[in-house]
């Protein structure tokens, strides 16, 4: 959604005379666009805006003499606001993720002096406005586009910060979301990733006026020409649906292959966590998913050291992995995050005993994802392919199942769905021929 985000905001400051730059040190404006899910993105912030105020001072004394305004964006901006311009005061605006549509609105106001200093700009409000209205439409897109269709979150996990800087959710309307849809098609797009932080939780007003679900929703996208894939992501387990088990059923361009977090194996960890299911649920869901499509694989998001976890609740984990057979999955250590309910437990996990539980869960989704893709040597996939490889004449796509496939060719097969016999499976990637 970052990604998504980003977009959007230089979208938004084309029509102002504003382009990207190859590097900070060309820039007039450096907008950091960050991430406080754990406390290692948050860092990364503060070590990129030293940096920053680096290329700032060098941009003053050097000979072009131009100051570079410097803006935190996103959810970091969202959760310190103004204590990040009390932290490092060559900050000049902090803004969150739902006040970003007024980005052009900011850069002007910052352009204006008072006294001769610069005034500071915070804002972290959460507008009574959609963002959304006020995005413009693009005119180029990726082969492979993103599209937000809902976002925040009132699950409140007791880990999770994102209901507090995303705020409550929010799904657009269908209308929107196919006119937006069916835009990125007519610019050159052929896979589109429906993006939300609780995506399968969407229940925007539908077209016929009544609200839709996300299984519905994909039914009406399905029928627009020349969309080749479809996606969603991040789901989660309680807002899986009638409608979306069918959609997976019926809908050829929805890919097999679905992101759907769990986060523990454990029912006595998943109940402190505050996530509403236990596994035995999550079995059945990921059973009733391989009904309605039995290609269908599966990725998740893994915490390990969440306060009180055992060794036993550790080893259920770990069986739970092994049992679904993950194609691919994230995994991370606990990481305690400022005004969550799990931060105060003292029931904390030492470090050193995260980081051993970290190792073997990763060791097992490891194992299960190189399996995966060896299980796909001698078959024939159809990769589409978007970007440009490591070298000259070497592009790179995605198979139905997120695996990178690097082939040699240029850039005029970009947007093909092509087929490609897969001679090798690797950890992370296949490669294979062109057929
Ligand atoms: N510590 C570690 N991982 C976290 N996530 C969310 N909050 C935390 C936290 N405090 C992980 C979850 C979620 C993913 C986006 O990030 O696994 O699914
Ligand atoms: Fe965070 Fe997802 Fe839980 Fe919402 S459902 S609180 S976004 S982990």
């Amino acid at each position: 959604m970052n990604v998504y985000d980003g977009q959007k905001m230089a979208d938004l400051l084309k029509p102002h005379g504003y382009s990207i730059t190859e590097s900070a040190e060309d820039a007039d404006v450096a907008i950091l666009n960050t991430c406080h899910i754990r406390e290692k993105a948050e860092h990364k912030v503060f070590s990129d805006l030293g940096r920053l105020q680096v290329v700032k001072k060098d941009r003053l004394s050097a000979e072009i003499n131009r100051d570079m305004l410097i803006a935190v964006g996103g959810c970091v901006g969202q959760a310190e606001g103004a204590e990040i311009t009390r932290q490092a005061p060559y900050v000049d605006m902090v803004f969150g993720p739902q006040s970003y549509h007024r980005l052009p609105e900011m850069l002007a106001q910052l352009e204006h002096k008072v006294k001769g200093k610069r005034r500071k700009i915070v804002n972290t409000d959460f507008p009574v406005e959609s963002k959304f209205d006020f995005l413009p439409t693009p005119d180029e897109t990726p082969v492979s586009a993103f599209l937000s269709i809902q976002e925040g979150c009132d699950k409140f996990c007791h880990f999770c910060v994102v209901p507090y800087t995303r705020g409550a959710e929010y799904s657009r309307p269908a209308l929107k979301i196919i006119q937006e849809a069916k835009h990125l098609v007519s610019i050159g797009a052929k896979e589109i990733t429906l993006l939300g932080q609780n995506v399968n939780g969407y229940h925007g007003e539908g077209i016929n006026g009544r609200e839709w679900s996300l299984g519905r929703l994909l039914y009406d996208l399905a029928e627009i020409d020349g969309l080749k894939r479809i996606r969603y992501t991040t789901s989660h387990p309680l807002d899986m649906h009638d409608e979306l088990y069918d959609a997976h059923r019926d809908i050829k361009q929805l890919m097999p292959f679905l992101h759907l977090p769990v986060q523990s194996g454990s029912d006595k960890i998943l109940n402190a966590m505050n996530r509403k299911h236990n596994v035995d649920e999550y079995l059945k869901i990921i059973e009733k998913l391989r009904t309605a499509r039995k290609d269908i694989a599966f990725s998740s998001d893994f915490i390990v050291g969440y306060p009180s976890e055992t060794d036993l609740d550790h080893k259920d984990t770990i069986a739970l992995i092994e049992k679904v057979g993950f194609a691919q999955a994230y995994s991370f250590k606990y990481s305690p995050r400022p005004g969550t309910p799990a931060s105060a437990l003292l029931t904390q996990i030492p470090e050193d005993v995260k980081a051993q539980r970290l190792a073997e869960v990763q060791y097992s989704l490891n194992t299960l994802q190189l399996a995966f893709n060896e299980s796909m040597v001698g078959q024939t996939m159809e990769v589409l392919f978007d970007r440009q490889g490591k070298f000259p004449k070497q592009i790179i796509g995605k198979t139905e199942y997120m695996q990178s496939v690097t082939l040699d060719g240029d850039c005029s097969l970009f947007g093909n769905l092509l087929k490609v016999r897969i001679n090798n499976g690797h950890g992370n990637s296949l490669s294979g021929e062109y057929i």
